[in-house]
């Protein structure tokens, strides 16, 4: 690929960045900030480790100057508010979806054909606020939650089970918050169900931790998390890239899926240069049914605030 846009170079849009770059996924990578000199300064100290982590993709930095971003294949949306202790990701509403409708805005009028992937939290309502505002077909609107939910969910287990993360396969829906659903049902390493190798008490402790996982490192930094976050989202421009067809959680538009519509909403989707290429519908029992719609109904709560804001 060309180019590849990240706004926002703070913790997590600097990580994935870096990631980016390491992966050698595209010609040049742009991030952008609207801090004077940040996105400059972080660009050019991923760059000189270019000759050390042999790669060539060129990073470059930009002050809010979006004509840099011309011509991007993917747009990673990562400006925002970071959560802070006792903050919801919900809380981060009011200023978030200012800031992701006017990024959109501008990356959109250099990059009419761009893939939009959103970070920015509350996740699941910044990428129906990015949706709105880039007038692009849901299926190139979407955002980053699940590969981070399950990247913890992952790590967990394997702890729990002294086995390697990489063996083992998980999927989780719902939206990115504490009613987010992770499936021990579609849980296996390299095929063997998780529930025949841990029991119930000990899976459900680890479904109760991957929930609050987000907050578990916010109590321990003072900030949010970003080097797994930025290298979840890295992992989708890669799927993107490579037009791998990856079957993953994203955080999609569901249009009747599931039963659920006019919602974004973490679900398994097939990613591939088209964006989300399909949707996924997994069988799912009566409490994972019920467990999806509170999540949905959660997720539609925060919709609401947005609706108030009368921004779109
Ligand atoms: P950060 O504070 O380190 O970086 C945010 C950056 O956005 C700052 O450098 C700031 O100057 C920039 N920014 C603010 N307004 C802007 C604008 N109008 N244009 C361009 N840049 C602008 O925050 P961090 O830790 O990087 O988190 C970023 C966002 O990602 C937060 O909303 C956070 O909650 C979210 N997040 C989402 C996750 C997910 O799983 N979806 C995981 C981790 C973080
Ligand atoms: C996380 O899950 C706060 O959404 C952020 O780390």
């Amino acid at each position: 690929m060309e180019k590849i846009t990240v706004i926002g170079a703070g913790n997590v849009g600097a990580t994935c960045a870096n990631v980016i770059a390491h992966k050698d996924l595209a010609k040049e990578v742009v991030i952008v900030d609207i801090k004077e000199g940040i996105a400059e300064g972080k660009a050019l100290d991923i760059w000189q480790t270019a000759a050390i982590n042999h790669f060539n993709t060129r990073v470059t930095g930009s002050t809010n100057d979006y004509l840099k971003t011309k011509g991007s294949g993917v747009i990673v949306i990562t400006s925002g508010l970071p959560r802070k202790p006792g903050m919801s990701r919900d809380d981060l509403i009011q200023t978030n979806a200012k800031i992701v409708k006017e990024v959109t805005e501008k990356a959109v009028k250099y990059s009419p054909h761009a893939i939009i992937i959103v970070v920015s939290n509350p996740l699941d309502v910044m990428t129906y606020a990015a949706y709105l505002a880039s007038n692009k077909p849901s299926n190139k609107v979407f955002g980053m939650a699940g590969t981070l939910d399950t990247g913890r969910y992952r790590a967990f287990i394997a702890d729990a089970l002294n086995v390697s993360p990489v063996d083992i396969h998980a999927m989780l829906m719902g939206g990115h918050g504490d009613t987010m659903v992770p499936l021990p049902r579609y849980t296996s390493i390299n095929g063997i169900p998780i529930t025949q190798l841990l029991g119930k008490e000990e899976l459900d402790k680890i479904v109760e931790r991957t929930k609050k996982g987000g907050g578990e490192l916010v109590n321990l930094m003072g900030t949010s998390a970003w080097f797994a976050p930025g290298a979840a989202a890295a992992q989708m421009v890669e799927a993107i890239v490579d037009d791998q067809k990856k079957v993953i959680p994203v955080c999609a538009y569901l249009n009747g899926e599931y039963g659920l519509k006019d919602v974004y909403l973490g679900v398994p989707v097939k990613l591939g240069k088209g964006g989300v290429e399909e949707i996924i519908e997994v069988d799912l029992n009566k409490d994972e049914k019920k467990l999806l719609s509170t999540s949905a109904e959660a997720v539609k709560d925060v919709m609401r605030v947005l609706d108030k804001m009368k921004l779109f």
